[in-house]
């Protein structure tokens, strides 16, 4: 909706990445549990439970901000690949943006004919949540590493968590 007449980067594809809205900000923490306590109780802010992502090896925590959320992310053990991004940062930061999408598949398609790589293998994964999600490339992407996540659809199976 919010981007029909996008601005191309990288030219090429016809069709749009239709994003549909913002899914969630990621922040790294070092510390989930006293991120998590700084939302909760200076924010007034709803806190999900931590869940664990073992595939991406990373613990999450959901933070309702009304409009959208924030997903803090801390490793999860040692060899995690955001281990190595708070080595850089020891304090945490800006891990990522995940802008929502109708239909995963549809928009990995588009990315592709956009000449924008996806992360990892190429293709939409299931979350932890069961729907499908990819990664952007940040270097073609404004430098900031973006997540398109599939908006829940009615008959969703409900999430495990
Ligand atoms: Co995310």
């Amino acid at each position: 909706m919010c981007c029909r007449g996008k601005t191309r980067y990288d030219g090429g594809g016809d069709l749009p990445i239709e994003v549909t809205g913002l899914s969630h900000i990621g922040i790294a923490v070092p510390d989930l549990a006293a991120a998590a306590t700084v939302f909760r109780e200076r924010f007034s802010c709803k806190v999900s439970e931590p869940i664990d992502v073992p595939a991406q090896k990373v613990r999450i925590v959901y933070v309702d901000l009304g409009n959208a959320r924030l997903e803090l992310i801390a490793p999860l053990g040692v060899d995690s690949p955001l281990a190595k991004f708070l080595e850089k940062r020891p304090e945490g930061g800006l891990h990522h943006v995940a802008l929502a999408v109708a239909d995963a598949d549809d928009a990995a398609a588009a990315a592709k004919a956009d000449g924008l790589r996806i992360l990892g293998s190429g293709a939409p994964a299931a979350g932890h949540h069961g729907r499908p999600l990819f990664f952007l490339d940040p270097r073609a992407l404004l430098g900031t590493l973006t997540e398109i996540e599939q908006a829940p659809r009615a008959g969703d199976p409900p999430p495990s968590h």
